[in-house]
């Protein structure tokens, strides 16, 4: 069985709440019950997580390095500026993608940039939650299931 992580980072606990325009009225909660039911059908083993800090994000990406076989980041606005995380992904030996729920690029020019995507296989920004699930059908691609070599 394929074991994904998904690590969220800050302010993504309070979606629903926070700026409706960009993010909708989706909670984490609801984005994550239809993130599992997806990995579910699937047959994929999930873990998620979320954390507003930003040592409690690399000490995560470290344990999940030897748990699992892949993992998904919204590093939220650690994005933009952690090189901390950036680093913590490029010693990751299994693949990861970025996600974000908006498309970062249409936005403020400090979203713009990335500074963790260059670390991870790829970046899949703007599809709301669907780019978790875009993420993790990604993932199935790369990681070859047992029996498949
Ligand atoms: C975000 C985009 C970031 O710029 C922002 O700081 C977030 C959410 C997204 O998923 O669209 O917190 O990562």
């Amino acid at each position: 069985m394929l074991k994904i992580g998904i690590i969220n980072g800050p302010n993504l606990n309070m979606l629903g709440k926070r700026d409706q325009k960009i993010y909708g009225n989706i909670t984490l909660k609801e984005i994550n019950r239809k993130i599992k039911s997806f990995a579910e059908k699937e047959g994929i083993e999930l873990t998620i997580m979320q954390t507003n800090f930003e040592g409690e994000i690399v000490e995560s990406i470290q344990k999940l390095s030897s748990q699992l076989d892949g993992f998904i980041i919204n590093p939220a606005a650690y994005t933009h500026y952690s090189y901390v995380i950036a680093d913590a992904l490029r010693d990751c030996p299994i693949p990861v993608i970025e996600v974000h729920l908006s498309n970062i690029l249409s936005r403020e020019d400090f979203r713009r940039k990335s500074v963790t995507a260059p670390a991870c296989i790829g970046q899949i920004a703007g599809f709301g939650y669907q780019s978790y699930i875009l993420a993790i059908r990604a993932l199935c691609s790369l990681v070859p299931s047992e029996g498949e070599g």
